[in-house]
């Protein structure tokens, strides 16, 4: 029986017009609910930076409209002024994050909109209004993106499935519905009956914390699972396919994501369970020939040693934080995007569906 369509959490949302602002969920909080406002491009860098706002689409999505407070607080500046402030923002938030592309892809967008601004003659408030209405459109095609990828890939999930899914690639990493969890909650819309693992994953917990939080909201039937438990239930036979989302893809179709994603996909090759990587084509970065090249953030050691709340490393013990690793092409059953399932991926087929966008 079809459900009715679950409306997903604002994530984030440009509140009023030109003065607003931006409010978004509060990540570090969840499971318990608390909101954020953001008024500045200080406040942005924070946020990104906090994880307050997190996973690739939704730090895209964050840093232009970042961008778009700035661009709101310079009304009164000369031409030259608002271009030249408009790329410093672009710049510092820039810096907010290194390894998911989907930031740079938004702030090229807006950069290359503060450009055409400027060129046309806009000044003060019709500077600001074209920026808003630039941030405002990716904030949109990325609600539509998700949906997209959601259709695309519940036809890889029949009822009666169980599926494992890493980090969170949900609705709160994105201004939509998700990447990986996308196809979930189609799916379920739909009637189909599915079981969801979610690994917890260390050391932020945005498994338990967060994809727990939204797929019990939606109704779906969600179990979670310490990451080292991860291959175990693989062995059970439990697991039907996993769905995870990406950070940066590279040319040849190596995926970067949430560090665990790497031992999941080596895990799913052994027990032949089909991986998928649902992501948008914004998070496809060709000018890297390899995942090798995809720069990896290295976080505090302080999420580790004390992650839990209390200190879990003795003191004085090295600590090794990336927060991200890559899973080459070759495990990757198929990649879903807004334009189509890529199975089997290779760099012919994504530049392919590039063009096709
Ligand atoms: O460090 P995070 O929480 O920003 O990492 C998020 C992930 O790794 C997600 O899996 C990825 O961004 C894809 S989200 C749609």
């Amino acid at each position: 029986m079809p459900k009715p369509p679950i409306e997903p959490p604002k994530t984030l949302q440009w509140v009023g017009d030109l003065p607003g602002h931006v409010l978004m969920i509060e990540q570090t909080f969840l499971p318990q609910f608390k909101e954020l406002e953001v008024h500045d491009v200080p406040g942005m860098v924070d946020a990104i930076k906090r994880l307050a706002v997190r996973g690739a689409p939704a730090i895209g999505v964050a840093a232009a409209l970042g961008v778009l407070l700035g661009a709101q607080q310079r009304m009164d500046a000369t031409g030259q002024q608002a271009l030249d402030g408009a790329l410093e923002d672009c710049r510092v938030l820039a810096q907010s994050r290194p390894t998911a592309v989907n930031l740079f892809w938004a702030l090229d967008r807006m950069q290359a909109c503060a450009r055409t601004a400027h060129a046309s003659g806009l000044l003060g408030e019709d500077f600001a209004r074209h920026m808003q209405k630039e941030a405002l459109a990716i904030f949109e095609s990325d609600r539509r993106t998700c949906r997209l990828m959601g259709e695309a890939g519940a036809e890889l999930i029949g009822s009666g499935m169980t599926l494992l899914t890493h980090c969170n690639a949900g609705a709160l990493a994105t201004a939509g519905l998700g990447t990986a969890l996308a196809p979930m909650y189609v799916a379920h819309a739909s009637g189909k009956m599915i079981k969801v693992f979610a690994d917890e994953t260390r050391p932020l917990l945005q498994g338990s914390r967060i994809t727990a939080w939204e797929l019990n909201r939606a109704g779906i039937d969600v179990t979670v699972i310490t990451d080292g438990m991860a291959a175990k239930v693989m062995q059970e036979g439990r697991i039907d396919a996993i769905f995870v989302g990406s950070d940066r893809i590279a040319a040849n179709g190596d995926v970067c994501n949430k560090i665990g994603t790497y031992g999941l996909a080596l895990a799913a090759q052994h027990h032949k369970v089909p991986f998928y990587v649902v992501a948008p084509l914004s998070t496809i970065d060709v000018s890297l020939a390899s995942g090798s090249s995809i720069p990896i953030e290295e976080r505090d050691r302080f999420e580790i040693a004390h992650g839990l709340g209390k200190q879990t490393v003795p003191e004085g013990i090295k600590v090794y934080n990336p927060a991200f690793d890559v899973t080459p092409a070759a495990w990757v059953s198929a990649i879903v995007t807004e334009v189509g399932v890529l199975k089997t991926p290779n760099e012919a087929m994504i530049r392919k569906a590039l063009g096709s966008s």
